[in-house]
């Protein structure tokens, strides 16, 4: 894949920003034009990953969460969210629809959710060093 552009934020995984990331992803991203179906489902997959930064990863002390978002020649969009937080012990067993180690609010569901507005979702994660969520998505080019 080759790519053309690309925008880079770090904040603390303070709740507060889950917007801020959302929205910075959905402003860079609507550079391809997507229709407002396509920036809702990748808002969706920013504010899902970046929560379980701030509820999982590093849960009740703040650390960084970077988020990096590329854009392809081919009008594909790349967004990795990575975490220095405690990591995952069973990536396979945590993407399983209703898996969760939160608590009783928790619906198990983030991944799926990301992974069903993807096109593809590769998580990397070791535990005690942190986790890398990278998901792609193709932005449909219309008219
Ligand atoms: N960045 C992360 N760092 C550490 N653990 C994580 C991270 N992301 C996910 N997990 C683990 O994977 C599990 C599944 O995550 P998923 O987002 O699918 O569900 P959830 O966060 O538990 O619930 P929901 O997203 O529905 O509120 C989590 O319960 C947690 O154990
Ligand atoms: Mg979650």
């Amino acid at each position: 894949m080759k790519f053309i552009n690309e925008a880079n934020i770090t904040f603390p995984s303070n709740s507060s920003n889950e917007s801020f990331a959302r929205m910075s992803v959905a402003a860079f991203v609507s550079q391809l034009d997507p229709t407002v179906e396509e920036l809702a489902e990748i808002k969706t997959m920013v504010s899902e990953a970046v929560t379980n930064c701030v509820v999982h990863a590093y849960e009740n002390t703040i650390g960084l969460v970077r988020i990096r978002v590329q854009i392809s020649d081919s009008r594909a969009v790349r967004i990795t969210v990575k975490d220095t937080g405690k990591g995952i012990e069973d990536v396979e067993t945590a993407k399983q629809p209703c898996f969760t180690t939160g608590s009783e609010d928790r619906a198990g569901m983030g991944f799926t959710i990301m992974e069903s507005f993807s096109d593809k979702l590769r998580v990397k994660s070791a535990p005690g060093r942190g986790t890398s969520v990278i998901m792609e998505k193709k932005i449909i080019k219309r008219g």
